[in-house]
């Protein structure tokens, strides 16, 4: 049987990024004959239209990951009540050219951590509409939303609640079984 390839990547460019802690989990947690490479967003310059035809290298690197994955997680902090700035730019980037949208009909689940209770609710919503709009099939349950997560994330950067680990590793299974779902003709 294939291998899934799930491709993740972090709204947050920070070391010690709760979110980024959330995918390194999930790379733990992980069904048969599936893997998940991780991506740091870090190196992506702003957007700038008037190289849409010509990215940056960081850029192409980013897009034919995601080109060559068969589903794509998406671990997004909340910021002032939407998807951080550098997740966005992210997303436009390999988004352009219009006619070459890597994006287009891949899986996606979101996921999110926040240190605050409402645990990226909003930004996962915002994050949608625009992975609607770049035609993702996105992954409705279980919704993947880590409040309070300072507390259940030690000091090495590891998850240690057995709670969001469990839903995680539900999420994964349910992605793959959505994306075998998608491939039938
Ligand atoms: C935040 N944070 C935050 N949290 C939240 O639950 N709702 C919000 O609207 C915001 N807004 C916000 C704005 C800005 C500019 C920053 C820097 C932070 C707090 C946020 O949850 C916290 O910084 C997380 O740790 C960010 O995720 P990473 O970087 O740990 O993955």
């Amino acid at each position: 049987m294939e291998k899934t390839k799930i491709f993740g990547f972090a709204g947050s460019l920070r070391k010690n990024s709760y979110n980024k802690a959330l995918l390194r989990a999930a790379a733990e947690l992980l069904p048969e004959n599936t893997e998940l490479e991780i991506f740091d967003l870090e190196g992506i310059s702003l957007f700038n239209q008037d190289l849409a035809l010509q990215p940056p290298t960081r850029v192409q690197e980013f897009k034919s990951k995601i080109k060559t994955a068969d589903a794509l997680v998406i671990a997004t902090p909340e910021y002032n009540y939407s998807m951080p700035g550098v997740l966005k730019n992210a997303i436009d980037w390999a988004s352009r050219p219009y006619d070459d949208n890597p994006f287009n009909n891949k899986p996606l689940a979101i996921i999110g951590a926040s240190i605050g209770p409402i645990a990226t609710a909003r930004a996962q919503y915002h994050l949608r509409q625009s992975c609607v709009f770049l035609n993702m099939h996105l992954l409705n349950k279980p919704e993947v939303m880590v409040g309070y997560v300072q507390e259940k994330v030690d000091n090495s950067g590891k998850l240690t609640d057995e709670k969001t680990k469990k839903i995680i590793k539900i999420m994964l299974v349910n992605l793959v079984a959505w994306t075998k779902q998608l491939k039938q003709p």
